[in-house]
């Protein structure tokens, strides 16, 4: 079987030491390789692509978008998204589809399966990509109130009215999170502060959080970002990027396999990978 990864940069993306190891574990012989493209030249590259027959293949930044004009056909949620991150190969045809927001919502019900046995009041702090995928799959899977706080308003205004239900939550700012940090069930930091080598940076404080709150941060280098680390602090349970990183993984290589790897071992494995990197 042969797969890939297009994007730029990604000289440093754990993405082949996942897939390698979801390959072993399925017991199917294959390869999974980096095809770092240019951004000025991309629809040279992808005819290249096209030769290089390959079963399946990630895309990640700066192609999560562009590469849609590229495929045969394209997922509902995909579509929603407006961003592909997994392509199967099916007969010649090229389906794009988004694994980020099921890969997240996953990685959430293995570890936590009782927040799913009630209606949730939730906070998404964030509206990007990443947080797109989330907020939408977190609205269909669940019956959550969920309410959006992003630096830019409108751009979080914008993520709750896509799809086809408007959302039930309110869009705040950060400071109106900050201080209605105590009454969620579930907070989830999907923005880029704190990552590597910001590793001071927090995007709101959690002085008033909860015990009872499950606080969730999508970076995953550090493993436990500041945010996490004061939500421990408070007594408060975590969920850490890399369980999304994986999930998101786990479900690409089902989309290309129809084979649905045991992935606990990994995660383990994963986090050791990361303490080194
Ligand atoms: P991705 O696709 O990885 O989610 P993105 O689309 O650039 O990346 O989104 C990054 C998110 O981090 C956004 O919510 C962004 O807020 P804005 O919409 O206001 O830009 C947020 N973000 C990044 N840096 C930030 C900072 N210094 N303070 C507050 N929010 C920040």
């Amino acid at each position: 079987m042969k797969l890939g990864l297009i994007g730029n940069p990604i000289k440093h993306s754990l993405s082949p030491w996942i897939h390698t190891r979801l390959l072993n574990q399925a017991n199917i012989a294959g390869s999974y390789e980096l095809y770092e493209m240019e951004p000025g030249s991309f629809k040279e590259q992808v005819s290249f692509l096209r030769k290089e027959a390959l079963d399946g293949f990630n895309v990640t930044v700066p192609f999560k978008q562009k590469i849609m004009t590229e495929l045969d056909d394209i997922d509902e949620q995909a579509k929603l998204l407006g961003a592909v991150n997994t392509v199967k190969n099916l007969d010649g045809k090229w389906i794009g589809y988004n694994t980020d927001g099921k890969g997240f919502l996953h990685s959430l019900r293995a570890k936590y399966p009782e927040l799913f046995d009630k209606n949730i009041k939730a906070l998404i702090i964030g509206a990007g990509g990443a947080a797109k995928g989330i907020y939408h799959t977190l609205k269909n899977e669940t019956t959550s109130h969920i309410d959006i706080a992003n630096r830019t308003s409108e751009r979080a205004r914008e993520m709750m009215e896509a799809g086809a239900e408007s959302g039930n939550g309110d869009i705040l700012t950060l400071q109106e999170a900050e201080s209605r940090i105590a009454s969620y069930d579930l907070i989830i930091q999907t923005t880029t502060v704190g990552m590597k080598p910001n590793l001071e940076q927090q995007i709101i404080s959690l002085k008033n959080l909860s015990e009872d709150t499950i606080v969730s941060d999508i970076v995953y280098q550090p493993l436990m970002t500041s945010f996490l680390k004061e939500a421990q602090a408070k007594g408060a349970r975590i969920h850490q990027g890399h369980e999304m990183l994986l999930y998101q993984a786990v479900y690409a290589f089902e989309i290309w396999t129809g084979i649905s790897v045991e992935e606990s071992r990994l995660l383990g494995e994963l986090e050791e990978q990361l303490k080194g990197a």
